[in-house]
């Protein structure tokens, strides 16, 4: 068995083998920007619960990859399946993925300029299928009950950060998706979304994290897997990928 075998074995190995019966399972989705193909065959699972770090160096197709997860128009799924507690994601629109209750926090942050804290909040509300309410949102971003009076745009890059994510839990969410939330943020406000997110995961609430920041992202994470020109080349605990020098020097040059 060649090594390329074998990688492939242990990844699958982790998965279910009936993936509408998992909490949520990718199987061997293929998507394009128009000709370009990017997402090549990624498979993976995710637990009720769980905490997954999804890494990979620049341009290996993470952001492309929660995309097509959230069913957004490009890049396009031609083929594979998406399914989470038994809904076929596969079949539907990003509109309709949102409301089974995928919800991506983009890496650009999308917040409302001329809306305060609260009113972002208020319209994330506006959709059907409610998540926290804005108290409870508060009570795990203290940051933003204290600024919930001001305009979002006019906040720190960290402060706007907690609030794309607070926007998210607004709505019904299964599954949350996180791209680069630490990216330009200085470390005391990355260990405060860490503890921000460690609190979701107490309400049982699932994640995915995208991070260039892959050791910060590893420290919350329960598992990892790690993308390279769009396929899966490693799955495994957090802690295996924390602990291997080896491991993070041949897929994530750190
Ligand atoms: N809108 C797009 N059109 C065409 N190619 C794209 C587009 N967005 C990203 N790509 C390409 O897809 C590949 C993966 O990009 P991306 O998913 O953004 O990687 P990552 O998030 O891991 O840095 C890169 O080669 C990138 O150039
Ligand atoms: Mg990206």
């Amino acid at each position: 068995m060649n090594v390329a075998t074998m990688k492939r074995e242990a990844i699958s190995a982790a998965t279910e083998a009936d993936p509408s019966n998992a909490f949520f399972a990718v199987r061997d989705i293929h998507a394009y920007y128009g000709e370009s193909y990017i997402v090549q065959g990624v498979t993976l699972d995710v637990k009720k619960g769980e905490i997954l770090a999804l890494l990979g160096r620049n341009g290996a197709g993470k952001t492309s990859t929660l995309r097509t997860i959230a069913r957004m128009d490009d890049p396009q799924l031609r083929s594979g399946e998406i399914w989470l507690e038994g809904k076929p994601l596969h079949t539907m629109k990003s509109w309709q993925a949102s409301r089974a209750g995928i919800q991506l926090v983009p890496e650009d942050r999308r917040i409302i300029p001329g809306m305060t804290v609260e009113e972002n909040l208020v319209l994330a509300q506006v959709a059907p299928g409610h998540g926290m309410s804005i108290e409870e949102l508060y009570q795990h971003f203290p940051r933003l009950a204290e600024r919930r009076r001001q305009e979002a745009v006019t906040m720190s890059g960290g402060e706007q950060q907690m609030l794309a994510v607070a926007r998210a839990l607004a709505r019904e969410v299964k599954l949350l998706l996180l791209d680069e939330p630490y990216e330009g943020l200085a470390p005391v406000i990355v260990k405060e979304i860490e503890t921000i997110v460690h609190g979701i995961k107490e309400r049982g609430i699932t994640t995915i994290i995208v991070e260039q920041n892959a050791v910060a992202a590893l420290r919350l994470a329960d598992r990892a897997v790690i993308l390279d020109t769009g396929e899966l080349v490693f799955a495994g605990a957090a802690k295996e990928l924390l602990e291997s020098e080896e491991l993070r020097n041949e897929y994530l040059a750190i």
